[in-house]
């Protein structure tokens, strides 16, 4: 690859170096045959800023920790999500928390944190680790499983039960095949140079139109169920119950686009995390021992409450690590405002700017070996350590995802949950491929054996 050298544009502003782009797709083909490569490629041959022509879109890349504390938190004001990828997402996501801006984002935010504090959540453990029971009961010695689908499913169930009060068990199935066919459609669109809007009746649009027609569905009958019920101490009660300074409701479809937020944003990635630690854990028999371990010092044979969260530390570390590897938000975009500038380079409105997990997480300039697994890297205060946006699985500043803590102790309770009882096997012994999507998918899942090791 020929590196571009800083090239002063007209204006005598500084532009980044970046690869050289080929006429109309520019880096297009690059990045949409290998992108977690391309970025990786990027970063390290041009360095804290590197540019990107994407079709008509210029992205620069970022990888300073302090660049990207600029975007997210320092010039925050600057910068909007309806970048490169969010804007394909709007028709699922509608003007929820993930996707909306502004005065509209902040109003949401504050209405929904408080089912987010800290003693909020510690309340959802049980029915975490309960559900987690409750499904690998039925589970069969010996037996062959789609892990990835079974941790979808779990995750899928808790969050409507704790967040909505709501059962969706039967419709489990549904959902996934729904938002599976929607990130596939997002996925080829995001890289294809040419953008067709969504009403052009091309096979990709109806099937996405239909993935969202059929999760709308859902959705509505799970809020007018609701609706129907006596109002309880869940968020959706509480969404249904907001009324506007005139008395009026929130417009259902605003509802809808919150609880398909919640939803589909609050199962993905958790089971993604735990799918990505159960491959993880197959090819490091020595991790899944001490984690075993550390399962009977502590558990003693029952199952894990809360309460157990302090002294279940390599449990954590071995979901941070698992994150720290398999990021399944592997690169979030922000789109400039105004002209700025990022990293001592001219930024002019309407750039993209990439931070990505995935690249910051595997460099060596902050972690040892950084591709190999090793939970125990977090023990002597690493975390501390590191400079803030080096590691950032939740991204971070006023954006900062609103489930982390309820993430983290999800994982790291169903971890416990189902490792202590039983042992999981990669079928064929080696790592699924990571496919990015929306979030980074283990490509064609993950295929586990599962064997019984207590009743
Ligand atoms: C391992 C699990 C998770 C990961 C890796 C993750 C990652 C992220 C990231 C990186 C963002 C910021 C995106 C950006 O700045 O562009 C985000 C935002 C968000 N996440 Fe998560 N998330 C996880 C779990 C959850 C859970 C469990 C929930 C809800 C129950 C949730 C709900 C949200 C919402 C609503 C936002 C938007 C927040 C806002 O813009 O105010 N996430 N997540």
């Amino acid at each position: 690859m020929t590196v571009q050298t800083e090239a002063p544009d007209a204006g005598q502003r500084r532009i980044p170096p970046g690869p050289p782009p080929r006429r109309i797709v520019g880096n297009l083909p690059e990045f949409a045959s290998d992108l977690l490569g391309f970025f990786t490629s990027c970063a390290r041959t041009y360095g804290d800023v590197a540019r990107v022509q994407l079709g008509s879109r210029t992205g620069y890349l970022l990888t300073n920790p302090a660049d990207i504390e600029q975007v997210l938190v320092g010039q925050h004001r600057n910068f909007i999500k309806h970048s490169f990828f969010w804007r394909h997402v709007r028709a699922v996501f509608g003007d929820g928390l993930l996707t909306s801006e502004g005065d509209a984002w902040l109003a949401q935010r504050r209405m929904i944190q408080p089912a987010f504090h800290k003693d909020r959540i510690a309340g959802y453990g049980a029915v975490m680790v309960e559900f987690a029971d409750r499904m690998t009961d039925d589970w069969q010695d010996g037996a062959a499983r789609s892990i990835h689908r079974d941790m979808m499913g779990l995750t899928l169930e808790i969050v409507a039960k704790v967040l909505f009060d709501s059962d969706v068990s039967e419709d489990v199935a549904e959902v996934e095949r729904s938002f599976e066919a929607a990130l596939v459609q997002v996925a080829s669109r995001f890289r294809s140079p040419i953008r067709l809007p969504d009403w052009v009746p091309t096979p990709g649009n109806l099937r996405y139109a239909a993935a969202v027609r059929r999760l709308d569905a859902l959705v509505y009958r799970i809020i007018r169920e609701h609706g129907s019920r006596p109002a309880g101490p869940d968020l959706l009660s509480m969404l249904l119950a907001v009324r506007g300074d005139g008395g009026e409701r929130m417009p259902e479809r605003l509802v809808r686009d919150q609880a398909v937020t919640l939803l589909l944003a609050g199962h993905e990635t958790t089971a993604l995390t735990l799918s990505w630690t159960w491959a993880l854990l197959s090819t490091h028999p020595h991790v899944e021992e001490r984690l075993a371990r550390e399962l009977r010092d502590v558990l003693g044979g029952r199952a894990p409450t809360v309460a157990d969260l302090p002294r279940l530390r390599y449990t954590e570390h071995v979901v941070t690590e698992s994150m720290r590897l398999y990021p399944p938000a592997y690169a979030i975009g922000r789109e400039a405002v105004a002209d700025c500038e990022i990293g001592g380079f001219h930024t002019p409105a309407g750039t993209t700017l990439f931070m990505s997990p995935w690249v910051m997480h595997r460099d060596a300039r902050w972690f040892d070996e950084p591709d190999a697994f090793r939970p125990e890297r977090w023990e002597a205060g690493l975390a501390e350590r590191l400079a803030r946006f080096v590691y950032m699985p939740f991204g971070g500043g006023p954006r900062l995802c609103i489930g982390n803590r309820f993430a983290m102790m999800e994982a790291t309770l169903i971890l416990a949950a189902i490792a202590r009882r039983f042992r999981l096997r990669l079928e064929p012994d080696r790592m699924p491929a990571p496919y990015p999507t929306i979030t980074l998918r283990p490509q064609g899942g993950v295929r586990m054996r599962v064997t019984r090791t207590l009743d």
